[in-house]
């Protein structure tokens, strides 16, 4: 298939959103991409300069407004990166924001889409799995970390499956991914949407703009080196719960593949991550981030467990590897490395924002 003449992507100044942006651009310079953020995100702001020098054109807009996308006009194709990303939005707070731009701004996309034509991406999350279901694993603390022995529907120690049963609560954040999943789903049935759906587990690398409540992996490089709190908190505050992480890169690689072999991806979901060769406990995290950093942080315990919390995630990436060839590439190592660098890199800009 020739390449996308006109890419959008959706909150393409966060994390995921403007590493896809550039990296789309670097490797077909002729395709004109667009990146349409609100910058709700604290540090989005930081991506402006980044997209402007890599020749992503930048469109400061909301997808709670069809009017901003209308702005845009038709595209080939469309990256749905915008998002309240956090599974604790909602908790102790009004949910509106999270449902506003998760999910009416999804349906806004869609009928975008709907109107002008183009194929969609969409970046769903493996927190549509039920909380308590992921709860009830038997786990055995193995060291430092906490893993899984037994097999059962959809969970093995190789992960979780697409088959895991889906009943029960997830979080307000995981309710709107799985119903976004079934919008998309409709569209497709409907209208002829072509669409992919990618579960992702954590995803981590340079820009992410890790905070408390999402993005634990630059969180707990930053604290390494720019001072500040940490606590291991949940299921007794021990840290030997166990997520697995994907290099952003390597979810590049997946959606170029996934982009070029659409008779085979349009209305698949997969499950998408770094998987049990690529996963870490937050003790073990430590260690990486100490060795890195060369400064040893006194972790704090906090042995609640917040309503959201799961003890372990591990994507089983198996069927999206059978049906492309993809599989992650960078391990832990390689992508706290990238993460170090860029933040001594960037201290200067950074050091607020990730202090905060
Ligand atoms: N980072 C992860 O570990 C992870 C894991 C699974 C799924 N995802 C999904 O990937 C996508 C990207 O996540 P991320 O980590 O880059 O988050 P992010 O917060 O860094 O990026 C999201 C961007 O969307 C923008 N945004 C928020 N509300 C908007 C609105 N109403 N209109 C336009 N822009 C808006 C924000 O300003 C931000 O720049 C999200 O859909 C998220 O749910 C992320």
């Amino acid at each position: 298939m020739a390449d996308y003449r006109k890419i959008l992507v959706t909150g393409g100044a966060g994390f995921v959103g403007s590493n896809l942006a550039l990296n789309w651009k670097r490797h077909t310079p002729n395709t004109e991409i667009i990146a349409l953020d609100n910058l709700k995100r604290r540090g989005s702001e930081l991506a402006l300069p980044r997209l402007r020098a890599g020749g992503v054109t930048f469109h400061h807009g909301d997808v709670r407004s069809p009017e901003d996308l209308d702005a845009i006009g038709p595209v080939d194709l469309m990256i749905e990166c915008s998002a309240e990303p956090s599974v604790h939005a909602g908790y102790g707070q009004s949910p509106a924001y999270l449902v506003n731009t998760n999910l009416t701004g999804l349906i806004n996309c869609l009928d975008h889409l709907r109107r002008t034509g183009g194929d969609l991406v969409f970046l769903s999350s493996s927190r549509v799995y039920p909380i308590a279901a992921l709860r009830a694993l038997k786990l055995h603390q193995q060291q430092d970390r906490l893993t899984l022995t037994e097999d059962g529907q959809g969970w093995s120690a190789a992960g979780i499956a697409e088959t895991f049963p889906l009943t029960g609560a997830r979080s307000l954040y995981g309710a709107t991914k799985l119903a976004a999943e079934l919008l998309i789903e409709e569209y497709r049935a409907m209208y002829g949407l072509k669409a992919v759906i990618n579960r992702c587990g954590v995803l981590a690398g340079p820009w992410q703009m890790g905070k408390v409540d999402q993005g634990f992996v630059v969180l707990w490089m930053a604290r390494h080196l720019f001072g500040g709190p940490l606590s291991y908190s949940g299921f007794g505050g021990q840290g030997i719960q166990v997520r697995d992480i994907l290099h952003v890169d390597d979810l590049f690689d997946l959606l170029r593949l996934q982009t070029t072999n659409w008779p085979a991806m349009d209305g698949a979901t997969f499950n998408v991550g770094g998987g049990q060769a690529v996963s870490v406990s937050l003790r073990e995290l430590t260690r990486h981030c100490a060795a890195l950093t060369g400064r040893a942080l006194d972790i704090g315990q906090d042995p609640e467990t917040r309503p959201a919390d799961i003890p372990w995630y591990v994507s089983d990436s198996r069927t999206i590897t059978q049906a492309t060839g993809w599989r992650p590439t960078r391990d832990v190592a390689t992508i706290l490395t990238d993460i170090h660098r860029w933040l001594v890199a960037e201290r200067t800009q950074l050091e607020p924002i990730l202090r905060a």
